[in-house]
């Protein structure tokens, strides 16, 4: 049982993650204003990432903030940007002590924030809640330490591990459950990429198409080397409505919507992959969710990039003609940490993540 610090910094976790998906390039930050055993102000990174969770749960506060705890997810920010910085904030409206998850590594911040609240007489401590803080900032954490992306890969499998009845054919494996929480992890994604097989196999539209969540698509981006999306398919279509990114390695125009980002090529003529993630990062994405095939799984898995793997397992069986999972799942237990299992209907989803995140 955590401690009262824990218990509001575990509230300060639970709003970040509502920001999760919404604040590229900033990190999806919550902060929570205690006072007296009351929350006097709460928030979270808002949409496009401003105005920070401090400015949101300090607007809320008034002058209530004057002698208040802050619990916030990440050291406030120190710099300049299109707003003055958060630790300045703090300082401004009298907030007596601050309790901070983790320090952020962005080098424009990396201490500068305690240091500024520390210079001003307010006492500053550090981890509590770190782990979970960790989990819900990995893509950010991991844009400005590795410059790229936290990569998530998401496949749904039969029971004897096929993902289509047919190699280039589309198949409904899992259930509604499993639908919902693909759109789920969807919406808090920055990004969606697929293999273009997947695209010409399926047609998808991967938008999130969860009641009222509409707004929550990310970008949709393909792994398609030599441009050749059709113009006609579902994400070239609506690329207007939600932008389309195509990791290439030509230059080109395909459709209204859709850019082109020029990647280096692999010794095979595909798209390098380290070089794709790295122009992600270059573009704000923190968190790109992986959403297949077969393939371009198998490649971010042989080059180790896949940070955190959610598997979907259903009932079905689909027979030796259907198209191989790969590698991936008879590894992914050994390689990776298990953190979590959960039924989803008739389906169970299984979540690795990348040893050592904690
Ligand atoms: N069950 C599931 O969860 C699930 C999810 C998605 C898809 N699927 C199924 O999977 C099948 C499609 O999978 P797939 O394996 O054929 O295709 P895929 O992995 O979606 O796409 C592979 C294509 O991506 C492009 N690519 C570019 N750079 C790459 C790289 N470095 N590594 C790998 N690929 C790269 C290549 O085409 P270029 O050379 O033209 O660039 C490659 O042929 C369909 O039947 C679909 O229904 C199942």
């Amino acid at each position: 049982m955590p401690g009262l610090a824990g218990r509001w910094m575990d509230l300060a976790n639970r709003l970040g993650r509502r920001a999760l998906g919404t604040t590229a390039e900033n990190p999806p930050v919550g902060c929570l204003l205690e006072k007296d055993g009351l929350v006097v102000g709460l928030g979270w990174t808002q949409p496009g990432g401003r105005p920070h969770a401090e400015t949101v749960a300090l607007a809320m506060a008034g002058e209530a903030a004057r002698g208040a705890t802050c619990f916030v997810t990440l050291e406030p920010c120190a710099h300049h940007g299109k707003t003055p910085p958060c630790a300045e904030a703090l300082v401004r409206a009298g907030v007596a002590r601050v309790v901070a998850a983790i320090g952020d590594p962005d080098p424009r911040v990396a201490g500068r924030g305690f240091a500024m609240l520390r210079a001003a007489g307010i006492a500053v401590a550090v981890g509590e809640g770190a782990a979970e803080a960790r989990r819900t900032l990995a893509g950010f954490l991991n844009r400005i330490i590795s410059n790229r992306p936290q990569v998530i890969a998401k496949l749904a499998v039969s029971s004897d591990g096929r993902i289509a009845a047919q190699p280039g054919t589309e198949t409904r494996i899992t259930g509604p459950e499993a639908w919902a929480r693909t759109h789920l992890l969807r919406a808090e994604a920055d990004a969606i990429l697929v293999g273009l097989g997947t695209v010409l196999a399926d047609d998808p539209d991967l938008t999130c198409r969860l009641p009222g969540m509409a707004g929550r698509s990310p970008v949709r981006v393909v792994a398609d080397s030599q441009l050749r999306l059709p113009p006609h398919s579902r994400l070239a279509a609506s690329a207007t409505e939600t932008p389309v990114w195509l990791l290439s390695t030509r230059d080109g125009a395909v459709a209204p919507g859709v850019s082109v980002l020029v990647c280096a090529a692999a010794p095979d003529g595909r798209v390098n992959l380290a070089d794709g993630l790295e122009k992600l990062a270059g573009r704000g994405i923190n968190t790109v969710l992986v959403e297949g095939g077969a393939h371009l799984i198998d490649s971010l898995w042989q080059a180790d990039f896949i940070d955190r793997l959610h598997i979907h397992r259903s009932p079905l069986t689909l027979g030796p003609q259907g198209l191989a999972a790969g590698p991936l799942l008879t590894e992914a237990a050994k390689r990776l940490n298990l953190i979590t299992e959960l039924r989803l209907g008739e389906d169970t989803a299984s979540v690795y993540e990348r040893r050592g995140q904690d």
